[in-house]
């Protein structure tokens, strides 16, 4: 009487086990053609948005930029002026370059010739070991990055709705 009870224990849990076993491995199958489907339409949405090559130069200069102006922002903290001039030519020469990739709009002009002048005013500012003129002229900097780019940013917006 034992044995057969055993015996029954024994079939229920193989059965329990078996049909977890089945259970679990129907759900990575489902798992992976899930991703497989995820994977189909990330491809295709790369595609879809690869950058233009003109993009990904506008993105160099910029994160050139970026580089020219944490250098500015070193050369402030430690009092090197010759650190903050350069790097004030470095943003003149990458937003000169920077022009080039953008068609033909006023307003961006604008902003640029407004950066440009600002570079300058960075530039004389340090030749002249001008501490406190160079800060100024650094945050004026930073304020004509972000305005650029809120204009841009909303040209993007207008030209995504079209
Ligand atoms: C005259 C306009 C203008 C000015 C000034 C400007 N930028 Fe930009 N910036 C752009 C444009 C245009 C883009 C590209 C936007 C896009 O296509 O997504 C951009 C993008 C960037 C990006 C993103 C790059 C990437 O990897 O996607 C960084 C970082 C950046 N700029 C840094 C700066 C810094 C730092 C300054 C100031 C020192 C600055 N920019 C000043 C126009 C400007």
């Amino acid at each position: 009487m034992q044995s057969v009870r055993n015996g029954i224990v024994l079939a229920l849990v193989c059965g329990v086990l078996f049909s977890a076993w089945v259970l679990s491995a129907t759900a990575e199958d489902d798992k992976a053609a899930k991703k497989d489907e995820k994977a189909a339409a990330q491809a295709k949405d790369d595609a879809d948005k690869k950058p233009a090559p003109k993009k990904v130069a506008m993105k160099l200069f910029m994160r050139k930029k970026l580089e020219a102006s944490q250098n500015i922002l070193e050369g402030l903290a430690v009092e090197d002026f010759d650190m903050i001039a350069t790097g004030a030519r470095q943003l003149k020469t990458t937003s000169a370059a920077a022009e080039f990739m953008v068609v033909n709009d006023p307003m961006y002009a604008q902003h640029a010739d407004e950066f440009r002048r600002i570079a300058d005013k960075l530039e004389k500012s340090a030749k002249e070991k001008r501490l406190d003129g160079a800060t100024l002229a650094y945050v004026d900097m930073t304020m004509s990055c972000v305005e650029c780019h809120k204009f841009v940013r909303n040209i993007l917006l207008a030209e995504k709705a079209k």
